[in-house]
């Protein structure tokens, strides 16, 4: 009877420890302390994210940006352009684990296939028509061709890419679960990092000659 007692006692605190336990954030970056936290992007400490410019510093400014007002430029061999409100360019979304996009396509143009390791994205296109797609990491490839108003997801971490398959240009605007997603370029990463990755690698990856990788290097020179 005692021991069916201590049992029975030591589950009801384990229950009460269990209940007392903070859930686990789901957002992709930690939730803020305080109502807001404008970066201070000259500080020098380094820290996860920036510290705060003092409170009495703050005005209305801080949470305002028209970086996705302006038209990017799409003059490259990729025919597109990326716009970044990110906490770099935005402060005032420091600690708020969120950050917006905009992306110029011209026709044929591409945002070639990478990767946000800290945020998922939603896509949402406000001119054109739109191939979107990503693949998971069962190798499955899902798309979908967006008109205006159309939203399509990408989850956190897998590689993506979008084509304006329109017949003009195409302008989409994106959302991340993140101050500063961070973008992995497939091609880039690949092909021209610094310093570069051994050529030797890449052929043995891709099973080619050098003569292709060093000409797919040359593309990107
Ligand atoms: C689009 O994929 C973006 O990263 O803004
Ligand atoms: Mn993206």
């Amino acid at each position: 009877m005692i021991a069916l007692r201590s049992s029975l006692l030591n589950m009801l605190v384990c229950f009460t420890i269990l209940l007392l336990l903070p859930y686990p954030s789901l957002s992709a970056d930690p939730d803020p302390l305080q109502d807001f936290c404008v970066g201070d992007l000259n500080a020098t400490v380094s820290l996860n994210g920036f510290p705060c410019k003092p409170v009495s510093e703050v005005t209305a400014d801080d949470f305002f940006f028209d970086g996705l007002s302006k038209e990017g430029n799409t003059d490259n061999p990729f025919g597109f352009g990326v716009t970044q409100g990110n906490v770099l360019a935005f402060p005032g979304l420091n600690t708020l684990g969120l950050s917006m996009n905009r992306v110029d396509l011209a026709p044929g143009g591409i945002n070639a296939p990478h990767s946000h390791p800290r945020a998922s994205e939603s896509i949402v296109v406000i001119k054109g028509k739109v191939l979107v797609g990503f693949v998971s990491t069962s190798n499955v490839y899902y798309s979908k061709v967006l008109t205006v108003g159309q939203m399509f997801i990408v989850p956190r971490g897998l590689v993506h890419f979008q084509y304006n398959v329109g017949r003009g240009k195409a302008i989409l605007i994106t959302a991340f679960n993140s101050q500063l997603p961070g973008a992995v370029v497939v091609s880039r990463t690949l092909f021209a990092s610094n310093p570069p990755i051994p050529v030797k690698i890449l052929t043995k990856t891709f099973q080619v000659d050098a003569s292709v990788i060093n000409g797919i290097k040359s593309r990107f020179a």
